[in-house]
């Protein structure tokens, strides 16, 4: 949550969003801007520069993006009078990503607006465009100039970063072309989520469990990322995915690294990014004649999502009827290194799964020797910690405990952490702190190039021997279960999935 600045506080910014008459601006990043501004986050001297190839005046702009505000800001609906202290700052540039005129433009509106101000100013360029622009933007921003003040100057990314490893190196490549390393901000939304910021504090501010954060006592993790929706109106965007691209380069490999790290001296960006691409170099490679049994995939047929019938994925608008794209994967890797030797971390994600759950499952080992008679302990379970992400925000440790009674007996119970019985502060959503964040020149929760290209690597394999083999019994789960079957061959013996944690009702 970003702690509640006086605007004063804040150096003069722009924000100059390419894409701003876009779905990503609409949706998501001026709600984010217009309730930073609600808690007072924002700098006194502020303009928003939306450029898009559309004609729009400021006015049938700001008429939109109002409408965006209604429905998607934390606040819920705005009145006149609080959008009207806001709108002002959003200013519309017609023009073309690939015309030097336009960034001529744009140089002259910031210089404009720094003389206005009598200060210099910070500018962030945020890339809310297609894929296909973010290779040719930061080219031309180098051209004009604009890319060059170090101190001044940010470029905000958004994923896909690339398409594969080649792919990503080379985009990776054109933004160090022109703007340094520290300049660049590439999101994952998932890192500005509060309960994926916890796993830090949870880990490494109590002295509790990091003793027991390793192969002794750990015997397996489990990360979960279900989404209750199917591809809703993103069909042409996800059928040149797929879930391997879409979830699990990006969002599942960020909290596999939250998981796996070792402990950062001390909370500097490039601190804690060190300690996460660690994990990645030590994740042990897949061979692409390995790959059947480390990585299932899996696509939707027809089924049941909250009680109604809904369509299989091949008959979603955008899609092939014969797509042979991903929805799910589940992955199983190791980690060699002293802490995690031997230990798997099994990975799953699925779009039209039964229901919306993001969890991270530490199970730990039995007890070395049971003390107990048989009968006391026919329900016994190890012990189990859940990190729930969404929509349950919260932490459960299961362990064991003796039921009331003469006997003995011991039955698996919980102990329970949730956020909002804990908070009575609201969780932002991930862009607003990710955006002030940007703004803050904190890089903390942002990826670094050698993370991204690190996580490709991992991923090669399956991507290539998913491409070399065509799939043969795609659809291979309905909608509405827990994904193909062939998802518990990757488990070890004894090892499960874990049925999402119940905490309270979810929202
Ligand atoms: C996006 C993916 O990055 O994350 C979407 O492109 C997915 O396909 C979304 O639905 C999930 O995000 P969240 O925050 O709803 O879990």
């Amino acid at each position: 949550m970003p702690t509640s600045k006086t605007t004063d506080q804040l150096a003069p910014t722009v924000l100059v969003i390419f894409g701003g008459a876009g779905d990503l601006t609409w949706r998501k990043l001026i709600p984010a801007l217009f309730d930073l501004s609600r808690d007072r986050s924002l700098p006194a001297k502020f303009a928003i520069i939306a450029v898009d190839r559309i004609k729009l005046g400021d006015a049938a702009l700001r008429r939109r993006l109002h409408e965006g505000v209604n429905q998607f800001s934390r606040f819920g609906r705005t009145t006149a009078a609080v959008w009207g202290r806001f709108a002002p700052h959003i200013h519309y540039q017609q023009g073309d990503f690939t015309q030097a005129a336009t960034y001529t433009a744009l140089g002259r509106q910031c210089a404009r607006l720094e003389k206005q101000w009598g200060a210099r100013t910070h500018r962030i360029f945020y890339m809310a465009t297609p894929p296909s622009m973010f290779g040719e933007i930061p080219k031309y921003l180098g051209r004009a100039g604009l890319a060059r003040d170090r101190a001044f100057t940010r470029i905000v990314i958004e994923k896909p970063i690339g398409y594969d490893l080649d792919s990503a190196r080379a985009l990776n490549a054109i933004l160090a072309a022109s703007f340094d390393e520290s300049q660049i901000y590439r999101i994952d939304h998932y890192l500005g989520k509060e309960t994926v910021q916890n796993i830090l504090a949870f880990r490494f501010a109590n002295p509790l469990f990091e003793p027991l954060w390793n192969r002794r006592y750990i015997d397996y993790v489990t990360i979960t990322v279900a989404e209750a929706v199917g591809v809703e109106h993103r069909g042409g965007y996800y059928d040149h995915a797929g879930a391997l691209r879409d979830m699990v380069q990006n969002h599942l490999m960020q909290l596999f690294c939250l998981i796996a790290m070792e402990p950062m001296v001390s909370f500097d960006a490039d601190e804690i990014r060190n300690k996460k691409v660690d994990v990645l170099h030590a994740a042990r490679p897949i061979h692409r004649d390995e790959v059947p049994q480390c990585a299932v995939r899996g696509q939707y047929g027809g089924g049941l999502a909250a009680g109604k019938k809904v369509p299989g994925y091949r008959a979603e608008a955008g899609v092939a009827p014969d797509s042979e794209t991903e929805t799910f994967v589940a992955l199983k890797l190791f980690i060699d290194n002293w802490r995690w030797q031997d230990v798997p971390f099994y990975l799953r994600t699925g779009k039209r799964l039964p229901r919306q759950a993001s969890e991270v499952s530490i199970q730990f080992r039995a007890v070395p020797h049971r003390s107990f008679p048989p009968e006391a302990s026919l329900g016994w379970q190890s012990s189990r910690l859940v990190l729930a992400i969404q929509p349950v925000e919260g932490i459960v440790l299961g362990f064991q405990a003796k039921y009331p009674g003469p006997k003995m007996q011991l039955r698996p119970v919980d102990m329970r952490f949730g956020y909002r019985e804990s908070f009575d502060a609201p969780s932002p959503d991930a862009y607003e702190t990710l955006l002030w964040d940007v703004m803050k020149q904190d890089a903390t929760l942002f990826m670094r190039a050698d993370q991204v290209e690190a996580a490709w690597q991992l991923l090669m394999p399956v991507l290539e021997a998913w491409q070399a083999t065509a799939p043969s019994d795609f659809p291979n789960y309905a909608a509405g279960t827990w994904g193909p079957e062939n998802t518990q061959e990757l488990l070890a013996p004894g090892h499960r999935w874990p049925l999402p944690t119940q905490l309270g009702p979810a929202p």
